[in-house]
């Protein structure tokens, strides 16, 4: 059986999609409806549904709305028009006691993150986002490659340096072929890509937790004798460990 993991804040499922990708059997939430989603979805408030439903999961990702800390945000709105949604998930989720990642934009008031950009996947986007995991043993798969400029959409539809081999996506972006090509995304519309992440850094993501949490966990004796390993490292990560269920 698939390890469970629930997607909060889902948007169309740029997150979701690369937890499908390694391997997760993924669930889906929304306070919008998501037509687009391609995985089983449900419309609430996120952190209602992660109070009453947590138990049923085995992994809990959350991608709060980042423009109250996004570098947009700061130049053409006010980020106080913004609720912080971040600081109330990852509060909520450390007390669940299950294995979690949160992620958001940089300037965000994130501890213990790791950075990734589509450049180190291949992906022709700059789009730097942070990662706060636990278990906390999750790598990035190299360093940033900015060896081209990128190109960025103007006011009036046109494109400022359309000739650069990168592309950044916000609101403004063009041609969106181009940028569902550099995201790896080819089922969302404009809206919904602006506001996703490329399915490749949660598949990286997912694939590490994965083979973190079931290495260890091949039968009860050696998954307690792990946990208690980690236990004097590490009290959240051991607690971490200790919810997951032995189906996988
Ligand atoms: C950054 S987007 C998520 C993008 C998604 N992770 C992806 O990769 O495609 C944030 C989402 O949070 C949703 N949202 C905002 N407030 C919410 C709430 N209280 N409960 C659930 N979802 C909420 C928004 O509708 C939006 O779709």
């Amino acid at each position: 059986m698939k390890p469970k993991l629930l997607d909060l804040f889902c948007g169309a499922g740029g997150a979701g999609m690369g937890f499908s990708r390694a391997g997760f059997e993924v669930v889906g939430v929304d306070i919008k409806p998501q037509p687009r989603y391609p995985f089983e979805f449900h419309q609430a408030d996120a952190l209602e549904y992660l109070a009453e439903h947590y138990q049923e999961f085995d992994v809990i990702h959350a991608s709060p709305p980042c423009q109250r800390y996004s570098r947009i945000t700061k130049v053409t709105g006010n980020p106080e028009n913004h609720p912080d949604l971040l600081q109330p998930s990852v509060d909520a989720l450390k007390k669940t006691g299950k294995p979690y990642i949160v992620e958001n934009v940089p300037g965000a008031p994130m501890e213990n993150y790791l950075m990734l950009c589509g450049t180190m996947f291949g992906l022709h986007v700059f789009r730097h986002r942070l990662f706060m995991c636990n278990p906390q043993i999750i790598m990035s798969p190299m360093s940033c490659n900015h060896d081209d400029r990128s190109s960025n959409g103007g006011k009036n539809g046109d494109q400022k340096h359309p000739e650069a081999k990168y592309i950044t996506v916000t609101s403004a972006v063009s041609p969106i072929s181009k940028a569902k090509k550099a995201m790896g995304i080819d089922w969302m519309n404009r809206a919904e890509l602006v506001e996703a992440i490329p399915p490749a850094y949660t598949e990286w993501l997912g694939g590490q937790m994965i083979a973190c949490l079931t290495k260890h966990a091949p039968d009860a004796g050696e998954s307690a004798r792990f946990t208690s390993r980690f236990h004097a490292e590490s009290l959240s990560t051991s607690q971490a460990l200790s919810t997951l269920t032995p189906r996988w």
